[in-house]
């Protein structure tokens, strides 16, 4: 992955500096410091999705990712529009620990370091995931006792490393399968369903303040997954193990139907006494986009933000980013896409105006 130097500096500052330079070089004054010379956030600019989140006690983010850092069109929306950001791979297995005991948290901390000149909550995404492991895990044979062992310094370094940083952390992602067994992964064939506890008492050692997380997709409505994750909880919490927040990831399609059911879901799982986010939202269709699409989207994507605000204890919403010109969809899912609210261009598309309006903007 490319690493660009770190963008610690608002873009707006910079921007600022350059107007203010202009200025002088044409001989006129610059402007006196005022609220529009501060650096631009969600908290000062009345009217973002971020601001419009917070006056209900919520968030609004976007994932970021650290390639997308040399556009700078792209960070100055970033860092103005969103209340919060997730780093996109920046902090999964791969990235962070490339080889067994070596950890690299530069492209996390650029993401890191973006967050917090710009005012943003930092969600950390993830610790435990089947997928974008390193080759020297996978490719390993470990028993039990020394597969604990890595994944007790692997979650308890990386949490220590963020430490006060991320108000959130995804500890184990995407556990259940569809039917709502458990998956085979790595983790689970070696120490059994345990390893969920496990992780979540490890990750809580190193911060006592992140709120802990499990996170999935297609667990929007209720059904056998979401039900796993159910009754993991409740008995989790039965067993006094630090879990604290449902992420649900929220990658929806047209092609699939809205979950009706999202907002009665984040409900019961709020009667648990957990917290829920929406992690990873985006609604994707199959190319090419039209209008009669566009507009089942924003409609869509206006009733899950209505569905976070009537549940208390949802606590926000990040989108899996913003623009189309840096979404995940179309190269996982061949001839779909136009998933996000603002196209490829950087344009707002009718879903920004919906999810605008529905935040009450
Ligand atoms: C995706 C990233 O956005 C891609 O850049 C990467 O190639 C694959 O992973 N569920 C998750 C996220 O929990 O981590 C995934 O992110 C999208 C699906």
């Amino acid at each position: 992955m490319p690493r660009p130097m770190p963008l610690s500096m608002p873009v707006s500052r910079i921007l600022t500096a350059l107007s203010a330079t202009v200025c002088l070089a044409a001989g006129l004054a610059a402007a006196p410091a005022s609220a529009e010379s501060r650096p631009a956030s969600a908290e000062s600019r009345p009217g973002t999705l971020g601001e419009l989140a917070r006056k209900h006690h919520k968030y609004f983010g976007s994932a970021t990712d650290n390639p997308e850092f040399t556009d700078a069109a792209y960070l100055l929306r970033l860092g103005s529009e969103f209340g919060q950001t997730t780093p996109g791979n920046a902090m999964k297995w791969y990235a962070t620990e490339p080889a067994r005991g070596v950890f690299d948290f530069t492209a996390a901390d650029q993401v890191v370091a973006f967050a917090k000149a710009h005012r943003q909550k930092v969600r950390g995404h993830t610790l435990l995931w089947h997928n974008q492991l390193p080759a020297w895990l996978t490719e390993g044979t470990w028993s039990a006792a020394e597969l604990r062992a890595i994944l007790k310094n692997h979650i308890q370094k990386v949490v220590r490393h963020f430490k006060g940083q991320v108000i959130h952390w995804d500890v184990v992602n995407e556990a259940f399968n569809e039917d709502g067994t458990y998956r085979e992964s790595l983790f689970y064939k070696t120490l059994g369903p345990g390893y969920i506890a496990d992780a979540l008492r490890w990750a809580h050692e190193a911060d006592h303040h992140a709120k802990l997380y499990l996170n999935d997709y297609n667990v929007d409505g209720i059904g056998p997954k979401s039900d796993a994750y159910y009754t993991l909880i409740k008995q989790l919490k039965a067993d006094g193990v630090p879990v604290e927040g449902f992420g649900i990831q929220g990658h929806l399609a047209l092609q699939y139907g809205f979950p009706a059911d999202v907002q009665q879901n984040m409900q019961r799982f709020a009667g648990l006494g957990v917290e829920v986010a929406v992690t990873e939202l985006d609604i994707r269709m199959t190319l090419p986009a039209t209008a009669e699409k566009l507009a089942t989207q924003a409609t869509w994507y206006a009733d899950y933000v209505k569905a976070c605000l009537a549940v208390k204890k949802c606590v926000g919403i990040t989108i899996w980013d913003y623009t189309d010109k840096y979404s995940w969809i179309p190269s996982v899912f061949p001839g779909e896409g136009a998933a996000l609210p603002y196209d490829e261009n950087l344009r707002p598309k009718p879903a920004y105006y919906s999810i605008k309006e529905a935040l009450g903007g």
